[in-house]
């Protein structure tokens, strides 16, 4: 039975009458695209082949000597939960147009992709996102990359040890471009944090049967089809059971200083004092700082990161239209589709504690941010889409209510207003839009392909 792709209900990847077809399904397919690998530590090497044939053997070798499937990385994460053994580190290839270009591919074979927005490459498309100029991005995302390997696990030293071996494997007649370092930051809670301090990673599509069974959901289905991830690899041996994931990486550099001075602002625009003061970053992201989403409470704290929530009963007097986790998944029906499974990492050092309520001045002003890395089944529908059509238009859902105040690129030339109680429609006098503090200093599309192609190669 071919994998079902729209199939509404989740998998059980460890049912005894698995069918065939999904089992192989899984062990071609990468880890890290249906369920997040840990990746606390992580290296993001970007390479340029100049030889197809080097190249070929380069990824053929490290699918060979280091890379797991998709089965074993959930036996893995089983295991672990059962006797508290570490699984193995993650390693990922995603290849981008010009890399399977130079490996060989021909321009017809590489309308196999129905991505059209992969096939044109993250440079083309800085108009329809409102990225900065290429010539602005770092060096190494300005040249033509062909591939990005991510190295990931909870230690440092096995990515350490991982990285060494995978560069001894480069053929001379390759180049490493660029390298990236990400490095998971946590609050005293344990919970995943950005460096503006807030949870993040709590919200995602989820694939698999376990990891839904565990999420309470009487008002929001964390369940999706595999759809909003896998498409058929069109390289691979079988269109039925080899599949692969559109992944966007994007360097995005984070102003936590100025984030932080515009919180503070905020707050006093809106005459809030004490506790309450907090809920202005709240609005700006749409959970407090802790996870608390604010369209749910007042005020941060009462257990666990909550996502069982929608907006439908939010007229943005609690949650504002352009908090960044209501543009991002505005949680009605028809836009399902849209959400990706975020795989993003932190980087850059700090000496300060994000979480804490230390002055703006004590903070980052540069050198620190978030690689946003998401699995997409359409990069055009569903990151683009969100960016462009969501975070970047100020007339999303309701007319003038703003660009999101977190990722929004493009001209803020509208005034917006603010709820002043939460929960009460008298709004703020209008201001200006907040100004942006996180800029995209490079990036790429790429496509992660299956095993079975890789071993081929
Ligand atoms: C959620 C921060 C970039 C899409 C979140 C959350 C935070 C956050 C704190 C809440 C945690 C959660 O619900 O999981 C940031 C920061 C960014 C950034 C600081 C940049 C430096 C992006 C980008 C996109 C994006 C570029 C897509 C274009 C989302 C989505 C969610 C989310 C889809 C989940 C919303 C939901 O399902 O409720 N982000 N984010 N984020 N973000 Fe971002």
């Amino acid at each position: 039975m071919p994998v079902d792709l729209d199939n509404a209900q989740p998998l059980a990847w460890d049912s005894a009458t698995l069918d065939p077809d999904t089992r192989e399904m899984l062990d071609n397919l990468q880890p890290n695209i249906l369920r997040a690998h840990v990746r606390e530590h992580l290296s993001a090497l970007f390479i340029r082949f100049n030889d197809a044939s080097d190249g070929r053997r380069f990824l053929r070798e490290v699918a060979a000597t280091s890379m797991k499937s998709a089965r074993r990385h959930l036996e893995e994460v089983r295991e672990f939960a059962r006797s508290g053994r570490s699984g193995t580190p993650y390693v990922g290839i995603g290849v981008s147009k010009a890399g399977y270009r130079d490996l060989g591919h021909s321009v017809e074979e590489l309308r196999l992709f129905g991505d059209r927005v992969f096939r044109d490459g993250m440079k083309r498309r800085v108009g329809e996102v409102h990225d900065p100029a290429v010539t602005e991005w770092e060096a190494a995302y300005q040249r033509e990359i062909h591939v990005v390997v991510l190295i990931g696990d909870a230690e440092a030293a096995p990515v350490a040890r991982l990285r060494e071996q995978i560069l001894g494997m480069l053929p001379d007649s390759a180049r490493v471009l660029g390298e990236e370092t990400g490095r998971g930051m946590r609050n005293p809670a344990g919970d995943g944090i950005e460096h503006f301090g807030y949870v993040d990673g709590r919200s995602q599509p989820l694939f698999l049967a376990d990891e839904v069974e565990r999420e309470p959901r009487k008002r929001w289905n964390p369940a999706f089809p595999l759809a909003n991830v896998l498409v058929a690899d069109p390289f691979a041996p079988s269109a039925d059971r080899h599949f692969g994931s559109y992944f966007v990486f994007r360097k995005l550099e984070q102003n936590v200083r100025a984030f932080k001075e515009i919180e503070r602002e905020l707050a006093d625009a809106l005459g809030l004092t004490g506790a309450d003061r907090d809920r202005a970053g709240a609005m700006l992201v749409g959970r407090f700082k802790d996870g608390t989403p604010v369209t749910a409470k007042a005020k941060a704290g009462g257990g666990a990161v909550a996502n069982d929530f929608t907006f439908d009963a939010d007229d943005g007097a609690r949650c504002p239209f352009s908090g960044h986790i209501r543009k991002t998944n505005p949680r009605f029906e028809g836009i399902r589709h849209v959400l990706m499974a975020r795989r993003g990492q932190t980087y850059g050092e700090r000496t300060d504690q994000p979480w804490d309520e230390s002055p703006p001045e004590t903070r980052p002003s540069a050198g620190v941010g978030l690689l946003f890395m998401a699995f997409n089944s359409s990069l055009e529908n569903q990151f683009e889409f969100t960016q462009r059509d969501w975070a970047d238009n100020a007339d999303f859902l309701n007319p003038a209510t703003g660009h999101d105040p977190v990722i929004g690129q493009g001209e803020r030339d509208i005034k917006v207003t603010f709820p002043r109680v939460w929960g009460r429609p008298e709004q703020s006098l209008p201001q200006a839009q907040v100004s942006q503090t996180v800029t995209m200093l490079g990036g790429e599309y790429f496509f992660m392909p299956s095993l079975a192609y890789l071993r081929t190669l």
